[in-house]
């Protein structure tokens, strides 16, 4: 990569992604958007609708793209509630960012994700290859998505990239309408408040990973030699797994007084149960030499860490 776009740019990845790749290639070299004026980055930016090809393709060639991270999406609990803005932004979104880098020769970076999973698929060590019946608009978006960037890599030769992203932890930007979303929320009320109400169950466990390792994920594939990438779209990859409770625990090691009681949202509990507890990420590991460095330990300490001096 060389010269990359962001599209989705002031969400939960976007703001933090900006930022690193900015530190990897050069403040120059990173082009954020978004389709509203621009209010947080300290980035070169451009308010950019990814429901408009031509203006993808306008600003791609404006700034002589290589490389799209396309972010811009709806997340699994927000999407049940409005299904048809959710395919509109997610597929329609994808497509107009893969036709805009079939015209340019363009690479393409988007996420899937562990909701590309459903009921059918095997809970514990999910492989690379396996039944993918997601029950959510989300989750079908993602597996359709997949799809679509293997078909534009083989009968267009579009050089499309992806993994399937767990619950992301982070502190800079909240996620908005997720179903890990209590993962993140739990840190910010643990310590502006002490407690915290869990909307999924004490024992619902996913896979989840802290944000730095993501960055570094986008990165390392990207750069990976595509000689080497059987499963371009979309890697597994994986971090760490828990359950709330054990959240909560190993929040309590810093936070004694810290407590947590659940008020489960049926909508959620529904999801995350047709999810998997734990990715194989086995294919990753040894196509592009996937690494996380983060486990449950070290991202807790962490957060609390950020978050606490935040605070003082
Ligand atoms: N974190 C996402 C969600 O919960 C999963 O990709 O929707």
């Amino acid at each position: 990569m060389k010269k990359i776009l962001i599209t989705g740019a002031s969400g939960q990845i976007g703001t933090e992604l900006t930022t690193y790749l900015q530190s990897v290639y050069g403040h120059d070299q990173v082009v954020a958007s978004g389709r509203h004026d621009d209010i947080r980055h300290h980035a070169i930016y451009e308010k950019l609708d990814v429901l408009s090809a031509v203006q993808l393709i306008e600003v791609i060639r404006k700034h002589q793209i290589d490389s799209v991270i396309h972010l811009a999406a709806i997340l699994s609990a927000q999407g049940e509630k409005n299904p048809e803005a959710l395919w509109q932004i997610n597929m329609n979104g994808l497509y107009n960012v893969l036709e805009a880098a079939k015209e340019t020769s363009a690479a393409v970076f988007t996420p899937s994700s562990i909701a590309a999973f459903g009921p059918e698929t095997p809970l514990d060590h999910t492989p690379q290859l396996t039944i993918q019946r997601p029950r959510t608009i989300y989750g079908i978006s993602k597996v359709a998505g997949e799809l679509l960037c293997d078909y534009y890599h083989h009968h267009f030769g579009v050089d499309t990239r992806g993994v399937r992203f767990p619950g992301l932890i982070s502190h800079e930007a909240l996620p908005g309408g997720g179903t890990t979303d209590y993962a993140v929320h739990i840190f910010y009320k643990a310590i502006e408040t002490g407690q915290f109400s869990c909307d999924l169950g004490p024992e619902t466990f996913l896979d989840m990973m802290y944000m730095p390792d993501a960055l570094r994920a986008v990165v390392e594939l990207m750069e990976a030699d595509p000689a080497k990438l059987q499963h371009r779209n979309a890697y597994n990859i994986s971090a760490m797994s828990f359950s709330p409770s054990q959240l909560a625990k190993e929040i309590q090691k810093h936070l004694p007084e810290f407590r947590m009681d659940y008020d489960v949202n049926p909508v959620k509990q529904a999801i995350a149960d047709s999810w998997p507890n734990s990715l194989d990420d086995s294919c990753a590991r040894a196509q592009w030499g996937w690494r996380p460095e983060y486990d449950l330990s070290a991202m807790t300490s962490h957060m609390l860490k950020v978050l606490g001096s935040r605070s003082r």
